[in-house]
């Protein structure tokens, strides 16, 4: 906690002007990237797909071997496409819900339906055809979502991040409140996201090194350690989901590392952060599943 406070008012100094002066997410989108290129001038764009493994060589070396030898997420994902062809009671599909079927898309979520006027993410499309479907909608974070957000993420492998902010007020109003949502000094420690993933990217908390949150987005949902072995802890068995968990479980999580209530999974807040935060990242691939700590 004191290390944390130390941290928190080194950042303040370090912070200067904030980086997103600018009036429009083109604009925002330039200086982002411009802050990112001269924080740590030797990594290339396309790496900051790969979070914390794109900044610190050592950690990136560990977890290639592991990646490489076998990723723990390979079940959740074949059980994620087993449940994602399984038909409804009605004898469809997800395929009938999403354009090409639903393979190779991940890329365009979340993105804005003038129709609804708000903000559709990955899972909430994939609960939205399951309603109309007649089937009850699944939990947003974890378990079933995941492996099937998991799995239409991992058909998208490679493809660009590219999300639209069309020019509808409604669309720029959501988008200026995911902005505010990532710069808001949040919880009784007074941090907002852009202070640890951005002012503070490279640096060290309670043994953590923060990633930058450029290329935050490409690999969720992920698999993680920590869930994987909190889930044993408490079923004291294994299943094909344990470990993952989508961007809005992440968010909540780190919300909580900051002492501030999170908000809830596939709400306005969350909603809105994830569509200024992904499209931080156009034009970076898709990598998901991430496999993280
Ligand atoms: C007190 C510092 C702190 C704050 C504030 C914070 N986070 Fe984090 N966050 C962490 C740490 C530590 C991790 C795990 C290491 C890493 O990947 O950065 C993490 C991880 C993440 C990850 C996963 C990165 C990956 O590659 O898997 C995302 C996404 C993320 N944070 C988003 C956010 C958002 C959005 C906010 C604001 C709502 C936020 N964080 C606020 C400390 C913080």
């Amino acid at each position: 906690m004191k290390k944390i406070l130390l941290i928190a008012t080194a950042f303040s100094i370090a912070v200067g002007a904030p980086i997103m002066a600018s009036a429009s997410p083109s604009g925002d989108l330039k200086a982002f990237r411009a802050y990112f290129k001269k924080r740590f001038p030797d990594v290339n764009l396309s790496a900051y797909k790969d979070g914390i493994y794109a900044i610190n060589k050592d950690r990136r070396e560990a977890w290639l071997e592991f990646e490489d030898f076998a990723p723990p997420y390979e079940d959740g994902v074949e059980y994620g496409k087993k449940l994602f062809n399984k038909a409804f009671a009605n004898g469809k599909t997800y395929a009938s819900c999403f354009k090409n079927g639903g393979i190779g898309i991940r890329q365009d979520f979340p993105y804005f339906d003038a129709k609804k006027g708000d903000v559709v993410t990955l899972e909430g499309a994939i609960n939205a055809c399951r309603i109309k479907n007649g089937e009850k909608k699944l939990k947003w974070k974890k378990g079933k979502m995941a492996a099937i957000s998991a799995y239409m993420g991992y058909t998208s492998r490679g493809k660009k991040v590219n999300v639209k902010i069309p020019n509808d007020p409604r669309a720029i109003a959501i988008y200026d409140e995911g902005k505010r949502q990532f710069y808001a000094k949040r919880g009784q420690l007074n941090f907002s996201c852009a202070d640890c993933h951005v002012y503070g990217a490279g640096s060290m908390v309670r043994g953590n090194l923060l990633s930058p949150a450029l290329g935050h987005v490409t690999h969720f949902p992920v698999w993680r350690k920590k869930w994987a072995k909190k889930t044993f802890a408490k079923k004291n068995k294994r299943g094909p989901t344990d470990g993952f968990g989508t961007l809005h479980r992440r968010y909540g999580g780190c919300n909580k590392q900051v002492r501030a209530k999170p908000f809830k999974a596939q709400k306005k807040e969350y909603k809105s952060l994830e569509y200024f935060h992904t499209y931080m990242s156009n034009g970076l691939v898709v990598n998901a599943p991430g496999l993280r700590q």
